[in-house]
Parts: structure tokens; C-alpha cells; sequence
């Protein structure tokens, strides 16, 4: 049976600290915790917890994180946005192996077996985060080659907030009126334990998930920071909420059963030049939202509903929010939020198309990027550091477009207007069945080789994945 929906208070994950100024610490271990009341989980988490600390960084104060690794497959952390050296990227192949643990990549039928396209890490390593990036909300995970899907799914994602001054200027809610949610679908066994079709429970040979899962692997149960259906108790003032969905393959579309609307300030990169008011929210695997919801209408008492337009039963909900107590502060959201860099499309200078689709392999059907597997040793395009390029997605079903290190606008979807959904800078882009998504990609900040891939996790282990290289 599903657990009670709005029984669960919200979980705030903890904030990182620093062990010393600008270093951190984060151990990838198991441990058991209770998700589901009653019941006893056992997660992969970032130190632990699910969904790891949250990081809350400045602009201009880089970072070092030392991660450990004491779990029993390999690991391997990518920074979802972050404009990183290649060698902190997180690369798929570039993995942590815990001490007193082996790893053969010639074992098994992973996609790279050669050994010469590892690098293996042996206890831990460290990864660099110079955060010269505008204020947003990153989030970080696994990226094992092959594996990443069913990492994630055990618990190993966290948030990680960028601040700065411009940010600071608009004096958005803050405090406990500025909520971080990591959404994402579980499924779970009787006896408390995560339920996820593995060809190999181990996660340490055989890639993959059995039975007709190829498409992604959904669960019936919505977490919001961890927690089931949870509730919140909320003034009727004004609140920021950063949406992240962080799900393995589901989409939401979200609404508030109050029929409020959502200001959305901000996108997977940051503030949008100015807010837009929206009904309803669609996000894919990756994105992120920054909205302000306001409860200023609600008399104490009141109860609003986040619900999910795409879900059924209990998947047409998501939490609860529990207006308690008056006097709250509503906010104003300015006109103009920032004065982000207008991207110079007509200085493109490369246009490159990429089709995601399933197409037939030598080992089968797979998930490919221009009819290719992902080969580590391979790369499909070659740009200039500082250029903009003009890049043609195109999508044989649901596929969020991810692009690592290289932030977008979209500028069209089918030739026609971009979608709300679409507005800002992003890193992820939901391309939908039959679609054409064609944006402007910049690439700044770092050289060497980088990835982009699809965010339905289960087709990134499927090879839905491509290099290409900054120089
Ligand atoms: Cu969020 Cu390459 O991933
Ligand atoms: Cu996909």
C-alpha cells in the first residue's frame, strides 16, 4: 500500500560546511532511513543522506570537494551545470573505487571495456568548482558509465545553490521562505527497500534493466526532498521555490489545486531578464525552476496542493502546503530582474544537428545520438572556446536534451516560438516526441573534452550520450 499523502513533514536537506575555507568533505556511503513511516530504506547517499547536503556557494569563492567513495560499485560526480574543468566534470569513465573493493571494466558487458579508457581512483579524489558562475541552482549526482540511472535512483543526488550580488540586489524571500525541492518517483518493495529493475543488483557487471523498462523507469511513489507526498507548514506571505526534478525519467507538469500562478524568476542558469506568470510548469528530468508562489489570498487553515498534471491516483499530487500562521510578507516581484547577456545568434558560427532516437545496433536496439552509441574514445563535434554555435536537437520521443559545461536560449521548437518553458538560460532542454528544439550554445569558462546526453537516466545507460570536445 502507498503511504498517506500530506502526512510527512517537509525534510530540509543539510547545508554542507566547509572543513576549512573553501574545502569540503562529502563520503558516498549507505545507510538505512526511513522513508517510508514505518519502514526502514537502505540509500546510497552523499554522506549518507537522501537527498545529500545541500551546497550553498558563492560567486567568485571556488570550492574544493574531496569526495570519498565507501560504496561497493564505482562513482563518478557531475556537477549538473556547473561551468567546470573538464578533469571535474564528472566524466562517466572517470570513477572513485572504495578502498578494499575491485573493479574490473573488463567484467561484465560495459560499453567501454577497454582499460585504457578508465581512470580509477582508488578511496577518493578531489574535484574543482571555481563557481564563476551567475547565481542559480545546480544540482549534483552520479554519472557512472552504465550505472548512473540506478546510482541516482539508490539516493545519490543532492542541490547545490549559487549565490551572488546581483541576486542578493532583489531581496528575494529567504530564510524558511525560500525552499529548495528536489522532486523525483521512487518505487519501493514491502519491506521498506527501493524497487528498481536491474539486470544486476550488485550494479557491478551486467548494465541495464530487464523487461520493458528501456523507455525509463518511473515509480509510483513521489518524494519531494526525500519524503513521500510531505506537507509544509507555510504563512501567507510569499515563497521561493526552486523546483529541480531530479527523477530518473519522469515528467511532472505542476499547478497549485488553489488555482495560484507561478512567478517564475529563474531557469536551470539563473534569473530571467524579467518574471513570467505561469499556470502551470512542465519539467523534465535536469531542469530547474525558480518561482515565487504567494499565499497571500489563504486565510489560516487553508490548504493548498501541488498537484502533477501528467500523474494519475497518487501521482497527480506532489506535497501539501498547511497555511498556519498569518502576517506573512508578500513580495513584489520587480519588472526587471537582471540583464542577462542577450546570446549573438547571427555571430554563430556552426550549425550542427544531433537526432536522438532509438536505432538498431549490433547488440540490439539502443539509444543513440546520430544513429551512435556512446564510444568514449569518440566525439561528435569539435567547437571554439567563446563562440556560439546554433545546435538542431531532434527526438524520436520524450528526451531532455542535457549539455554539459555549454549553457542555451532556445530559440525555437518546430520552427515555431519557444515554449514558457523554455525561457532563460538553460542546460536542459525537454524535447518532446517528433520535435525539432534548435538553440544557441555558448561555451565559455573551460577547455577539453566534454558530454551531452539525454536525462531520462535509463537512456543515458543506453548509451543516449556523446563527447565533443572545447578547444
Ligand atoms: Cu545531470 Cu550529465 O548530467
Ligand atoms: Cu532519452
Amino acid at each position: 500500500p502507498l503511504p498517506e499523502r500530506f502526512v510527512v513533514p517537509l525534510p530540509i536537506p543539510p547545508v554542507a560546511t566547509p572543513n576549512e575555507a573553501g574545502r569540503y568533505m562529502l563520503t558516498q556511503r549507505e545507510s538505512d532511513v526511513e522513508i517510508l513511516p514505518g519502514t526502514r530504506t537502505r540509500v546510497w547517499g552523499y554522506d549518507g543522506v537522501f537527498p545529500g547536503p545541500t551546497f550553498d556557494v558563492r560567486r567568485g569563492e571556488p570550492i574544493i570537494v574531496d569526495v570519498r567513495n565507501e560504496l561497493p560499485a564505482p562513482t563518478s560526480t557531475h556537477l549538473h551545470g556547473g561551468v567546470n574543468p573538464s578533469d571535474s566534470d564528472g566524466y562517466p569513465t572517470d570513477v572513485i573505487v572504495a578502498d578494499g573493493h575491485d573493479f574490473d571494466p573488463g567484467a561484465g558487458s560495459h560499453m567501454a571495456t577497454d582499460a585504457d579508457q578508465w581512470r580509477l581512483h582508488r578511496g577518493g579524489r578531489e574535484y574543482e568548482y571555481p563557481v564563476e558562475q551567475p547565481a542559480a541552482m545546480l544540482w549534483y549526482h552520479d554519472h557512472r558509465m552504465d550505472f548512473t540511472a540506478p546510482q541516482v535512483w539508490r539516493g545519490l543526488c543532492g542541490m547545490f545553490i549559487v549565490r551572488d550580488d546581483d541576486e542578493d540586489r532583489l531581496e528575494l524571500p529567504s530564510g524558511d521562505h525560500e525552499l529548495p525541492l528536489l522532486l523525483c518517483d521512487r518505487a519501493f518493495n514491502a519491506d521498506g527497500s527501493f524497487k528498481y529493475p536491474s539486470v544486476d543488483d550488485s550494479l557491478l557487471a551486467e548494465p541495464g534493466v530487464t523487461g520493458d523498462y528501456h523507455q525509463g523507469v518511473e515509480g509510483d511513489v513521489l518524494l519531494v526532498n526525500g519524503a513521500p507526498w510531505p506537507t509544509t507548514s507555510v504563512d501567507n506571505g510569499s515563497y521561493r521555490l526552486r523546483l529541480l526534478n531530479a527523477s530518473n525519467a519522469r515528467r511532472f507538469e505542476l499547478a497549485l489545486d488553489d488555482g495560484g500562478r507561478f512567478t517564475q524568476i529563474g531557469s536551470d542558469q539563473g534569473l530571467l531578464a524579467a518574471p513570467q506568470v505561469l499556470e502551470t510548469i512542465t519539467i523534465a528530468p535536469g531542469e530547474r525552476f525558480d518561482v515565487i508562489v504567494d499565499f497571500s489570498g489563504h486565510d489560516v487553515g487553508d490548504r493548498v496542493v501541488l498537484r502533477n498534471l501528467l500523474g494519475t491516483g497518487a501521482a497527480a499530487e506532489v506535497m501539501r502546503f498547511s497555511v498556519d500562521r498569518a502576517k506573512g510578507t508578500r513580495y513584489r516581484v520587480p519588472k526587471r530582474l537582471s540583464e542577462p547577456p542577450a546570446i549573438a545568434v547571427e555571430d554563430s558560427v556552426g550549425d550542427r544537428k544531433f537526432a536522438f532516437a532509438l536505432t538498431n545496433h549490433e547488440h540490439g536496439q539502443m539509444w543513440t545520438i546520430n544513429g551512435k552509441p556512446f564510444d568514449p574514445a569518440d566525439s561528435l563535434a569539435t567547437v571554439k572556446i567563446d563562440t556560439v554555435e546554433r545546435w538542431m536537437f531532434s527526438s524520436d520521443f520524450h528526451h531532455p536534451v542535457h549539455v554539459h559545461l555549454g549553457h542555451f536560449q532556445v530559440l525555437n521548437r518546430n520552427g515555431k516560438p519557444p515554449a514558457p518553458e523554455d525561457a532563460g538560460w538553460k542546460d536542459t532542454v525537454d524535447l518532446r516526441p517528433y520535435e525539432f528544439v534548435e538553440v544557441a550554445v555558448r561555451f565559455s569558462g573551460h577547455r577539453g573534452r566534454y558530454m551531452m546526453h539525454c536525462h531520462n537516466l535509463e537512456h543515458e545507460d543506453m548509451a543516449m550520450m556523446a563527447n565533443f570536445d572545447v578547444v
